[in-house]
């Protein structure tokens, strides 16, 4: 073996890094509309249901094949479960490209709007013009490319800076910045004249509005803001040391993503309601369209709304480094390449990539394949098929190939006390597999 491998610095390292991971354009861009467009309070249900279910155990299931294998996801599968497996480790790298390609198009947005918000263009709270801002930047064509290439050299810079260094530094400050700023926010937003019945769209529940597809939607939604399904919480897992609590550790992390992305519903859906616009009508534009307004409404709106879309920016770049992460690591690890060189040749391909995604609102905007532009593609075969397969295959890996040993090492051998690991284990042989297969099959064939 090469050089020791890098460790995080401490817990609260580990855990903000991991949450840096997982919160980000997920929960406060794609939470609120996938919401909205899929029913409301039912959609959340669910949603917190696959979170419970599903994806408490798979982040403990990640996080553990990678702390016990230490080593890239590719190896780590090898390392614990054999031949053929590491081909799960071998899909979420090629799905790390696939996320790459659309998620630094809608972070390079973000950039946009910081200038947005200093430049004037926000200052009209009109609906109709708040739109054509937004429509005006993503159906351009020079400036969605260079807003996503800018994002794309950031993400690259942190992950040449290494582990310590870049990513869990900047973490331990910002993430509490933008849990604050987002409790401004939401104060604001559902204060709002009409933000009520926002309020009770996202919160009562409407059943008979739930179908197959809310399923899916809802699973994908998990694993997507959880980083799930792609060897990303598994990289992150194989930089802990052996001693840690991992069951602690993983709640936490969870946690903290579920309650930013109810925060961020709770901010952008009442927003929604107020600003007339009906949930679902502003689709992968909500977000941007709507908080605006709500900036207006405050005093000092306009440092709100810097300040929103700088942090939004950074949890952006907290997530896109966790992706890059997980796909250098692996050519570090296993090809003998050095990370500057690793960094720089995934950067440009994670470049050429987006280019198809930051003209589908412009150019290609008419250019559908399965009747969806690059950039839905991208988004549905991740969120929609290799995550959610890839936990499958994970549950299935660790509950029947690690089988007991998996409880061993949970427990760092019987170290740690954990009376419910057996139901853990009941979840990833027979809850995980036959429920994710469900939803993955019924999305496939409905
Ligand atoms: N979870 C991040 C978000 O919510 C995105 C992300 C980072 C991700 N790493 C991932 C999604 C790995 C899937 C897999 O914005």
């Amino acid at each position: 073996m090469s050089a020791p491998r890098e460790h995080w610095g401490s817990r609260l390292g580990f855990i903000m890094a991991a949450a840096g991971s997982a919160v980000g354009l997920g929960n406060i861009w794609k939470f609120p509309y996938m919401t909205g467009e899929n029913g409301g309070g039912a959609f959340l249900i669910i949603y917190l249901g696959c979170i419970a279910v599903f994806g408490l155990s798979l982040v403990l299931a990640e996080l553990l094949i990678g702390r016990s294998a230490q080593r890239n996801p590719v190896a780590a599968f090898r390392h614990v479960a054999g031949r053929g497996w590491p081909a799960v480790g071998a899909m979420g790298i090629v799905t790390a490209f696939v996320i790459l390609s659309f998620y630094v198009v809608v972070a390079g947005w973000t950039i946009a709007y910081m200038l947005f918000s200093v430049n004037g263009s926000l200052s009209n709270p009109d609906a109709d013009a708040l739109n054509a801002v937004f429509d005006h930047l993503t159906a351009g064509t020079w400036e969605p490319i260079a807003y996503a290439a800018l994002f794309t050299a950031l993400t690259a810079g942190v992950v040449i800076g290494g582990v310590g260094q870049g990513i869990e530094r900047a973490s331990k400050i910002l993430m509490p910045l933008l849990f604050l700023i987002l409790i401004a926010l939401v104060v604001r937003a559902l204060t709002l004249p009409g933000a009520a019945a926002g309020l009770e769209f996202f919160l009562i529940p409407d059943f008979s509005k739930v179908t197959g597809a809310t399923f899916t939607a809802a699973i994908g939604q998990a694993f997507f803001s959880l980083s799930l399904g792609m060897g990303a919480m598994l990289t992150y897992g194989s930089y802990m040391p052996r001693e840690r609590n991992l069951p602690t550790d993983a709640l936490a992390v969870v946690s903290l993503d579920t309650l930013i992305a109810v925060l961020a519903g709770l901010m952008v859906i009442p927003a929604m309601f107020a600003a007339g616009m009906t949930p679902g009508e502003g689709g992968a534009g909500t977000t941007f369209k709507v908080l605006p307004a709500v900036f207006d409404a405050m005093p000092g709106g306009m440092w709100f709304a810097l300040g929103f879309f700088l942090l939004l920016a950074v949890a952006a770049l907290t997530s896109s480094v966790s992706l890059l992460e997980t796909v250098v690591c692996y050519f570090v690890d296993e090809h003998a390449v050095s990370r500057r060189k690793a960094t720089a040749y995934s950067a440009v391909a994670v470049f050429a990539l987006s280019l198809p995604a930051a003209l589908s609102f412009g150019l290609m905007a008419d250019t559908k394949l399965f009747g969806m532009t690059f950039f839905a593609l991208m988004d549905y075969l991740s969120s929609s098929i290799t995550l959610p397969l890839g936990g499958l295959l994970t549950a299935l890996c660790v509950g029947w190939v690690m089988g007991p040993r998996a409880i061993d090492a949970l427990s760092n051998q019987g170290r740690i006390h954990a009376p419910w690991a057996p139901v853990w284990l009941f979840i990833l042989r027979f809850v995980a597999p036959l429920g994710i297969g469900w939803i993955l099959l019924q999305g496939l064939f409905s």
